[in-house]
């Protein structure tokens, strides 16, 4: 069996942890002995997920920020070196969607509000939570950016996200060559399609209608999955991936599926 015991103990913030993939991040890695700090703008659901955490034994505290800010990313890091007294890594998770529409239909502001919480987020993130890793002097140091495959590839109707989503990218695989000798790897991660809040009410039908067009498999991806991807790349058994940019996406990214028909479809018989 895979060995994660390397983790234990380790000091991690996660961004945008209150739901959804940070959600699952969160758990995954207290679940595995890491000391979590939950962070989110939704104070009500963040204290409901520290909770759940803590009923399961874990060891995790909530500290409420919004990554576009500044002085909260600040205050965010402090919290976690005034807590723990060090600093071993961070996932730059939250991030949020844009309304499907041609390029220039998107307001400045629509823009600027998206910009803010996807990239700038994700550069206050790294800024300050690699200067705390790097003044911990961590062994084992790791930041985690969770990217999209938007960051790889192009998608109609998406361009502000699919900017942002690039840029996070960028900055993943030039941190990853500023930090290598200092112990410190930084990757990205690229969710396809997943089951998370952002589908809002959506039917199970609509669900459906989505997976068989973004996934191979027929299927939407579950947080979890991302949460095992994170806490392998947060273990000692990843030192060496540094600057990758992994797609989590059941295939979609490398090609177009088109329909086939079997001419011996009883071989799954
Ligand atoms: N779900 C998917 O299919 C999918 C696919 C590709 C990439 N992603 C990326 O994964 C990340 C998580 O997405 P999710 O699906 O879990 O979304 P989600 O909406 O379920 O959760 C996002 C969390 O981020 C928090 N948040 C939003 N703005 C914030 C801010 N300014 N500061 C701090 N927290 C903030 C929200 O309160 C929420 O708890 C995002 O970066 C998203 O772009 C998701």
């Amino acid at each position: 069996m895979t060995d994660f015991s390397s983790v234990k103990d380790r000091i991690v913030i996660v961004t945008g942890a209150a739901d959804g993939l940070g959600k699952a991040i969160a758990k995954c890695y207290s679940g595995n002995g890491m000391k979590v700090i939950v962070s989110d703008v939704n104070v009500e659901k963040g204290t409901e997920t520290v909770l759940e955490i803590k009923e399961q034994g874990g060891q995790v505290e909530f500290f409420s920020a919004d990554v576009s800010n500044e002085k909260q990313v600040k205050e965010l890091i402090s919290f976690a070196i005034k807590k723990y007294g060090r600093l071993d890594g961070i996932v730059n998770n939250a991030g949020i969607s844009a309304d499907n529409r041609p390029l220039h239909e998107y307001s400045l502001d629509e823009y600027e509000r998206l910009m803010s919480i996807n990239l700038k987020g994700v550069f206050l993130g790294m800024k300050y939570g690699i200067e705390a890793i790097l003044k911990s002097k961590s062994s084992s140091g790791f930041v985690i950016n969770i990217a999209s495959m938007a960051g790889i590839e192009g998608n109609s109707a998406m361009g502000t996200y699919v900017g942002s989503k690039h840029g996070v990218v960028g900055f993943t695989k030039t941190a990853a060559l500023d930090y290598a000798k200092y112990n410190i790897t930084v990757n990205a991660i690229c969710p396809g399609t997943f089951r998370t809040s952002i589908w809002g009410d959506a039917s199970e039908e609509i669900i459906q209608q989505y997976a068989n067009i973004f996934s191979p498999n027929g299927r939407l991806g579950d947080p979890n999955e991302v949460g095992y991807l994170t806490l392998f790349l947060a273990s000692d058994l990843a030192r060496y991936i540094n600057g990758a940019v992994i797609p989590i996406d059941a295939g979609s990214g490398v090609g177009k599926v088109t329909p086939v028909k079997w001419e011996h479809p009883e071989i799954l018989d």
